[in-house]
This record gives C-alpha cells, sequence and structure tokens, in this order.
C-alpha cells in the first residue's frame, strides 16, 4: 500500500480507548448481528453527529438505542412521533406561575443526551424542523430566549420503510443532517436463532443495569481529543472528494450519476473524514485508511443523494448507486 495512506498521526491511548471497547463488546453481544448500527452510533457519538436508522418493525431499533443510551452516562428520551406533534413537545414551553408571576421555562424531551425519535417521517413539517434545527445548531428558540442543548447530544430517529401513509418523508435537505443513514436488514436464520436465545434468556431472568458500564463525560472528551489528532492522510482526503465529486458526475461517477438529481454536499465529504478519524480510532489505529472510507460511504452517501424521477421509476435506489460509484472509483 502507498506509504502516503497510512502516515502516523498520534498514538491511540489504550485506556482511553477500553471503555468505548468494552460497550462495543457489550452491544454486540445484546444485538444480535448489528455491529454495524452499534459502530454508526458509537462513531457518531464521538464526532458529534447523528444517525437516521431504517428497519421494519421488530428489528430491534427501539432496543438498540435504548441499550446504546445506556451506555453513554446521561440522560435519555424517547419521542413517539405522530401527526399532531407540536414543536413545543419536543422543545419545551414557558409555563406561567401563578405564584411567582412569572414565566418558568419547562424543558421538552430534546434536552438530554440521546434522543430516539422514533417513526420521525410521521411528524409533522414544523416539527421536523425544530428537530433538525436542533441537530444542526445544537440549540433551540422557545419564545425569545434561545437555550444550548446538552453535551453529548446525539438524535437518533427511526423510520419504517413499509408504511409511508400519512407520513411525512424527512426532505433530502434535511437528511443532509444527519451523519448517517443505517438501513437494517432482516437477520438471517443462524442470528434469528440467536436472537430468540438471547429474548427467551432474558424473559427468565431480566439483565440488570449492570450488563452494560456507561461511559462517563470525562472519558467522552478524552476520546474526542484523539479522534481528532487521527491522521487523514492526503492520499485518503484525494479520495473521499472523489469519492462526494463522483456523485455529481465528475470523474468515475459519470454514468451512476445521470441517475442522480441531489448530489452530495461537502457535509458529506466532512462526515466522510471525520467518521473515518472514529472508526479508525475505534479499532485501535492512529490513522485512516482507504476501506474506512470504503466501509463508511454507503451509510454516508446514500442518505444524501437524490435521485431523478425516471431512475426512482426504474427502481433504482440511492444505496444501489452509491454502490455503483464505490465500484468504480479508484482508491489511489
Ligand atoms: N438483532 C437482535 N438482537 C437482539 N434482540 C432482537 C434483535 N432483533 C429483534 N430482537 C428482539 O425483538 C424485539 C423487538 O425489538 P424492538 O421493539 O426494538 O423493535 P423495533 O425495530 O423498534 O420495532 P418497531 O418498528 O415496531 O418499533 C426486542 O425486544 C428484541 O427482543
Ligand atoms: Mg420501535
Amino acid at each position: 500500500m502507498n506509504a502516503d495512506l497510512g502516515a502516523p498521526g498520534t498514538n491511540v491511548d489504550a485506556a482511553d480507548r477500553a471503555p468505548f471497547s468494552d460497550l462495543r463488546r457489550a452491544l454486540c453481544d445484546l444485538l444480535i448481528g448489528r455491529e454495524t448500527l452499534i459502530d454508526r452510533l458509537l462513531v457518531a457519538l464521538l464526532v458529534g453527529g447523528h444517525v437516521l436508522i431504517e428497519g421494519a418493525p421488530g428489528l430491534a431499533k427501539t432496543r438498540a438505542v435504548k441499550l446504546f443510551a445506556q451506555g453513554v452516562d446521561g440522560v435519555f428520551s424517547r419521542i413517539q412521533a405522530t401527526p399532531d406533534l407540536l414543536p413545543s413537545d419536543l422543545t419545551g414551553t414557558n409555563v406561567f406561575r401563578q405564584e411567582t408571576g412569572d414565566f418558568d421555562f419547562l424543558p421538552g424531551p430534546l434536552f438530554a443526551n440521546v434522543v430516539l425519535v422514533d417513526e420521525v417521517n410521521r411528524a409533522p413539517p414544523k416539527v421536523q424542523s425544530a428537530l433538525l434545527e436542533a441537530m444542526g445548531e445544537g440549540q433551540i428558540t422557545v419564545g425569545k430566549t434561545t437555550r444550548r442543548l446538552a453535551d453529548p447530544f446525539l438524535v437518533a430517529a427511526t423510520q419504517n420503510p413499509i408504511e409511508h401513509e400519512g407520513t411525512y418523508p424527512l426532505p433530502e435537505a434535511q437528511l443532509d443532517r444527519f451523519l448517517f443513514f443505517v438501513e437494517l436488514p432482516m437477520p438471517d436464520a443462524a442470528d434469528e436463532r440467536l436472537v430468540l436465545d438471547l429474548a427467551l434468556g432474558e424473559a427468565a431472568e431480566p439483565p440488570g443495569a449492570e450488563a452494560l458500564s456507561a461511559v462517563g463525560p470525562d472519558q467522552l472528551a478524552a476520546a474526542k481529543n484523539q479522534v481528532r489528532c487521527v491522521h487523514v492522510s492526503p492520499a485518503v482526503r484525494d479520495y473521499i472528494v472523489r469519492l462526494t465529486a463522483a456523485t455529481r458526475g465528475e470523474g468515475a461517477g459519470g454514468a451512476a450519476a445521470a441517475a442522480i438529481e441531489h448530489p452530495a454536499s461537502p457535509r458529506a465529504s466532512i462526515g466522510l473524514a471525520t467518521a473515518g478519524q472514529a472508526m479508525a480510532w475505534l479499532d485501535g489505529r492512529d490513522h485512516v485508511v482507504p476501506s474506512d472510507i470504503r466501509d463508511l460511504a454507503p451509510d454516508i452517501l446514500s442518505g444524501r443523494v437524490g435521485l431523478t424521477y425516471r431512475a426512482r421509476a426504474d427502481g433504482e435506489t440511492p444505496r444501489a448507486i452509491v454502490g455503483t460509484i464505490l465500484e468504480a472509483t479508484p482508491v489511489i
């Protein structure tokens, strides 16, 4: 491999990484076959991103986010989106206190460290935009006061691909706010058998809170500092830009990009680089390698490319187009 691809950055401190490795392992034991989702959640935590999870009912979306939240020392909240939800149901409201004659702010569920928004596509557009503003800015405005949200602040939103009636699909511009768009496949028979064993075991003996040891704020801060120092060589940066530019029809993207109406923005390139740093760090490396980018690209790019009407009518999917681009784009 080209030496330039793996030039060393800082050393990864094994002690700083240990709580994350432990959490990763513990979550893998409790979520059969969901290693990718677990890694995406951990990476999002390390770089301050958010995750959109799409999957049929019963694929452990809620379970995954709840367990992940247990692994982060902080406040967890959950919002079940419905068409009659109001922005203030998320942000909170000013309530009048007769005793003091003043308004007090009653914070909503967005004031938490891990926020699960179930069935985000059932929320009306005003609620989605309040949510997405919070995700983009890390703050919300209620009345005349702007309030900062918690740190860390991670939104994990779910949507169900099989029910579209009465939903408000997230606009493409808003999908860009999610670092990852993860699609959960059905488990294979072997994994399903393990799921069954786990469910029956848990029914007989529910796991205690000690099953997962949480990563604390100081541990997270130390990890984030290290992640920021992970080396991204010029060759890896060039590869990232080749991939994003390919969604606009440049380079190897030509043929596939004809299916794309809205290409990926520079936010995609930045997401690939920072997520690559976190992934490398989780794997104990002080530098990003092209395969980090290759592995991450489908979940980073497919939520960010919008297909033409014709391509959609032909049954193309963003994920398949991104796959074609990945195949066609040289690593070096
Ligand atoms: N991969 C898995 N690992 C462990 N448990 C699983 C897995 N897949 C499914 N389960 C089991 O399935 C149950 C349903 O999971 P959960 O309620 O999290 O699904 P969901 O994806 O949120 O569904 P819905 O879309 O209906 O809300 C869980 O309680 C869990 O026991
Ligand atoms: Mg659920």
